[in-house]
């Protein structure tokens, strides 16, 4: 029988996510309101959007939350909150609820960074030890850095501008997957994928970027940049429109796919020799965490998994549920600080938070 119990709530971007876990792992209840409908008509997210559609969810999705959990909050051993980094209006929306739930309650408050608790979601589904290696890549985030302990992170590298995904979805767009039946309603790096396996890559040869840079950060604007101007030489050439869809769309997407993949690849593999040069991680059976929406391309994987082979790493992927943002990994991230009496905040009588 496991006692404690946290509730995790998540409002850092456009989804508003809150889970139950114990001290086993064990998911009681989640709920999740994702926005991504509304922001995919704007082409973005508008953040005061967003912060409204979490004030009109939040009440539901925790009271959900509970009810599928068949926990009351007096029950829960704390409430762990995701506060930074995220935008400010959405992660406002679930500070103020969380510290109205806090307060009536009484119960003890965890802060929670939404990169900690990516970084940690492995250690729900399997047994890794710390230190571990972990690459965050999704829309918004890039980011390697080794796991020391809960709150013991060095961070290796990270985009100098935008995120892997981000980079994706802008290609997809510039190609007008939207357009295409089959592609409308997946994401840009979805689609991407897709049509790569379609594609030839060898009808264009673009080097991977940051290939001399003696650090392990990465870079995906110049990337995009030259994906851009091939697409647009290819619709003087086949004489089309902006807007219509090339025929040469598929070799265009298994280039950037490929491209992607190869810089991931190669900045990984510089992090795991400096790691292990620096005796940061164990010469054999090291873990290499990888995790975020784009981790769940498998071409970039099978990229990552060379990697890992040729280093004698061990890959790891959390499932794709948790691979993006959700509420379980703030709850079990919640788990983890009470096990390590690491940020438990007692007297919440004396927080106040100002909602904008
Ligand atoms: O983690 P996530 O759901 O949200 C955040 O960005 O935080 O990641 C979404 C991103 C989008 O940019 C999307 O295009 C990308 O992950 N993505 C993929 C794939 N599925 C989602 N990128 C490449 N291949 C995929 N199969
Ligand atoms: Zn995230």
């Amino acid at each position: 029988f496991c006692h404690k119990l946290v509730l995790g709530i998540e409002t850092s971007c456009d989804d508003t996510a809150a889970a139950v876990v114990d001290e086993a792992g064990h998911v009681l209840g989640e709920a999740m309101h994702s926005q991504t409908e509304v922001h995919l008509k704007t082409g973005g997210i508008v953040p005061p959007v967003a912060q409204q559609l979490h004030r009109e969810n939040i009440q539901r999705i925790v009271e959900e939350t509970l009810s599928a959990s068949r926990v009351s909050p007096q029950d829960l051993s704390a409430i762990a909150t995701t506060i930074k980094p995220g935008l400010a209006l959405s992660l406002g929306v679930g500070l103020s609820f969380s510290l109205q739930l806090v307060n009536r309650f009484k119960r003890p408050f965890i802060p929670i960074h939404h990169m900690e608790a990516h970084a940690l979601t492995i250690r729900l589904t399997n047994e890794v030890e710390f230190p571990f290696l972990v690459l965050l890549i999704s829309g918004g985030h890039c980011l390697l850095a080794l796991v020391r302990g809960v709150s013991d992170f060095l961070l290796l590298g990270k985009s100098l501008d935008i995120a892997p995904g981000d980079m994706l979805d802008k290609v997809a767009r510039r190609l007008s997957l939207i357009k295409h039946p089959e592609y409308s309603t997946m994401s840009g790096g979805k689609a991407i994928e897709h049509l790569a396996k379609q594609g030839n890559r060898f009808h264009f040869t673009i080097n991977p970027p940051m290939q001399n840079a003696k650090n392990c950060d990465f870079s995906f604007t110049g990337l995009q940049h030259v994906i851009n101007k091939l697409i647009t030489r290819k619709e003087k050439e086949e004489g089309i429109e902006e807007g219509q869809i090339l025929s040469s769309a598929a070799d265009i997407a298994a280039v950037v796919q490929h491209t992607t993949a190869r810089h991931l690849a190669m900045r990984t593999y510089r992090a795991i020799l400096f790691c292990k040069q620096k005796d940061l991680l164990p010469p054999a059976n090291a873990v290499l965490v990888v995790s975020g929406g784009v981790a769940s391309n498998l071409y970039i994987r099978r990229a990552l998994e060379i990697v890992a082979d040729a280093t004698q790493c061990t890959l790891l992927c959390p499932p794709p549920r948790l691979c993006t943002d959700n509420g379980v990994m703030i709850a079990w991230n919640g788990i983890e600080r009470l096990r390590a009496g690491l940020g438990i905040l007692h007297d919440v009588e004396d927080i106040r938070y100002e909602p904008k």
